[in-house]
């Protein structure tokens, strides 16, 4: 029998994680707003029942509480009673902070994208080893999960793949205007570039970015000419520095 597991929180990456579980594990959510919770529930279907938080602090004896709130918001929770297991997905929040605040047995950070909200994510673990086979399952309908030896590479997932779509959708938005410039229709160019991202995605799964490049690039040709260009202009660069910007920003959180 899967445990209960306690979701804190109605936002965009609560909602992606309850979909995943609603019909696979019991399910409670909770939240500062009682309205939320309910609305969440009936709006997306969901097979959870509403937790609602007369008391402050909330009695979190023996449950698994899926911490899905803002990094910030974490001092202005209160708890009572000892967790089984806390699981967070709070940019930049370390176990450390985690275990000062909620009274757990065990700890487990996890890092998905925007992509959890289709099953498409790759979320980073890690955490206590006694709870990497439930967390794992926890995770799985988002997506695939990747474990972390250590603790401080979860800054650097954050920053990777955490804020990834976001660096994606300002090239995908780029490319679109770029077709459009060039006299395709708005649409045309949006189904291109959908249709480039979506291919891109199976090429990579196949090989090493650094293949599919020489591959695409003829000698003398376009692309060639394109490349010389981004490569002038540091596009490599930048996004190296974007993610340890992104970096930096978790740290601080
Ligand atoms: N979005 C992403 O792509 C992404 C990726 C990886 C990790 N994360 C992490 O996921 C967490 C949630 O992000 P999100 O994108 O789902 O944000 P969101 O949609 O804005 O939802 C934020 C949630 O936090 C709650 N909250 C905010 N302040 C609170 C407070 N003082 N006390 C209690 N609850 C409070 C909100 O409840 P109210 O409506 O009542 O304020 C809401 O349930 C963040 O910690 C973020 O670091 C996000």
């Amino acid at each position: 029998m899967p445990p209960t597991l306690t979701l804190y929180g109605y936002g965009k990456m609560a909602l992606a994680i309850a979909k995943g579980l609603s019909g696979r594990f019991p399910l409670e959510i909770t939240g500062r707003n009682p309205q939320k919770i309910e609305e969440l529930i009936a709006l997306h279907g969901l097979n959870a029942s509403p937790l609602f938080p007369h008391d402050s602090p909330l009695d979190i004896t023996d449950r698994h509480l899926l911490l899905c709130v803002k990094p910030y918001a974490l001092s202005e929770l209160s708890f009572s009673g000892e967790a089984k297991g806390v699981y967070s997905i709070l940019a930049g929040v370390s176990i450390e902070r985690l275990r000062e605040k909620i009274p757990a047995q065990s700890y487990i950070r996890a890092m998905p994208n925007m992509a959890a909200s289709l099953g498409s994510s790759c979320t980073a673990l890690c955490g206590d080893e006694s709870l990497k086979a439930l967390a794992s399952e926890i995770f799985a309908p988002l997506g695939t999960s990747l474990w972390l030896d250590k603790e401080s590479k979860i800054d650097a997932a954050t920053a990777l793949a955490g804020s990834g779509p976001a660096y994606l959708a300002l090239m995908a938005e780029a490319l679109m205007d770029a077709g459009v410039r060039e006299g395709l229709s708005r649409e045309e160019s949006k189904a291109l570039t959908q249709g480039l991202f979506s291919g891109f995605a199976d090429l990579l799964e196949d090989r090493h970015p650094a293949l599919i490049k020489e591959e695409v690039t003829s000698p003398g040709g376009t692309t060639a000419e394109a490349l010389a260009l981004l490569e002038s202009k540091g596009l490599r660069g930048i996004l190296i520095e974007a993610v340890r910007a992104a970096l930096l920003k978790a740290k601080k959180l």
